[in-house]
């Protein structure tokens, strides 16, 4: 399998640290020391939804394959407005494509379980051209009055197409049950049977617990993947890792004696957008030309679970249709 167009949206609200500690017993000092996050952007007048269809337009344009050419449109989104139908469901139609489609829930790492399920199809012939949309807004699982969550989170969406290649080395998907330290419980309806007075709980998180679980994990997977493959940390060329915390980035760095300017990172700007910040991070650099061909990326990420996905993949570029001076 092998990634043949990208694509990314994010919403057009720019939300700084001091706004934040405008509302928040927060300061912008604190959020950049501690998490490197300097501003985030948040729905406000867009959808999920719409987000998510302008990202997948996006790699499908730069594809050149047709939304009746997809055999498959997979979702990885933790939540949204809808509990049903999925989110695939809701932009297939708008998107042109006739495909079964479904969505799944890998936290912040299903972006690579959705790559690690599209490479299975693609091997075992079951399908040929598969759109992969993650598109999340975390920032409405989080309690707005604590300070300890809602500064971390953001919305987005980043899209891939992907088709037979031979791009994809290699897969590491693990999972491990720690329901306690990150969770967002929403409450359901009641039956005559069941009066389980159910409260809707935005997001808990032990942050520090989060943190060491996933240096731990990224470390690990890194290491097993990199070994499997006969690789050194060397041999990678650029690691897109999953954007939550620049100090969780540097720590796995650090292990691996790399260089900074092999880890790009644009949490910076966007913050934590879940399982969308690899896809609109890959988005960002290929479009910049800075993914050139044969180039060897690592992706690494982690979530609520716990899970974890790890890949290798060698680089194509990929052309992008000029943008018209009239847009
Ligand atoms: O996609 C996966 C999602 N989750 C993550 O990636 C989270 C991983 N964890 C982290 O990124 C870090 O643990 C945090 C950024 C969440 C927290 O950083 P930390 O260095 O681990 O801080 P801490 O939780 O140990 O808290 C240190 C202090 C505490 O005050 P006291 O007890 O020392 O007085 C907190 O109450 O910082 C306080 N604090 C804040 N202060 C200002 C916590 N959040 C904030 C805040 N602003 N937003």
């Amino acid at each position: 399998m092998k990634i043949i167009g990208t694509g990314s949206a994010l919403p057009e609200k720019i939300v700084t640290n001091d706004m934040l500690a405008g509302f928040l017993e927060t300061s912008d000092s604190w959020i950049t020391t501690r998490t490197g996050i300097q501003t985030r952007r948040l729905l406000s007048k867009e959808t999920l939804s719409e987000l998510a269809i302008t990202a997948a337009l996006a790699a499908l344009d730069s594809s050149g394959v047709a939304p009746s050419e997809i055999d498959y449109l997979i979702c990885s989104n933790v939540a949204n407005s809808y509990v049903t139908p999925s989110m695939s469901s809701i932009i297939l139609g708008p998107l042109g494509c006739c495909c079964p489609c479904t969505d799944l829930n890998g936290a912040c790492a299903g972006f690579i379980y959705a790559l690690d399920i599209a490479d299975a199809f693609i091997k075992t012939g079951r399908a040929k051209n598969i759109l992969i949309v993650a598109a999340e807004e975390p920032s409405r699982f989080c309690n707005w009055h604590e300070r300890e969550t809602s500064v971390l989170f953001a919305d987005g969406a980043g899209a891939v197409v992907v088709t037979e290649g031979d791009g994809f080395r290699d897969f590491r998907v693990t999972a491990d049950t720690h329901t306690d330290v990150l969770y967002y419980k929403r409450a359901m309806e009641q039956t005559p049977y069941d009066r389980v007075d159910e409260r809707t709980q935005p997001l808990v998180m032990q942050g520090r617990e989060v943190f060491k679980l996933a240096v731990r994990a990224c470390i690990k997977d890194v290491d097993i993947i990199l070994q499997k493959n006969g690789l050194s940390g060397d041999d990678i060329d650029m690691y897109l890792l999953h954007q939550a915390n620049l100090r969780i980035i540097d720590s796995i760095r650090e292990h691996l004696g790399q260089q900074k300017d092999k880890f790009p990172t644009n949490l910076q700007k966007y913050g934590n957008t879940s399982s969308a910040s690899i896809p609109i991070l890959m988005d960002e650099m290929s479009r910049a030309g800075l993914l050139k061909n044969g180039m060897r990326l690592l992706l690494s990420a982690f979530g609520g679970g716990f899970v974890t996905g790890a890949a290798i993949l060698d680089w194509s570029e990929i052309k992008y249709p000029e943008v018209s001076s009239d847009n």
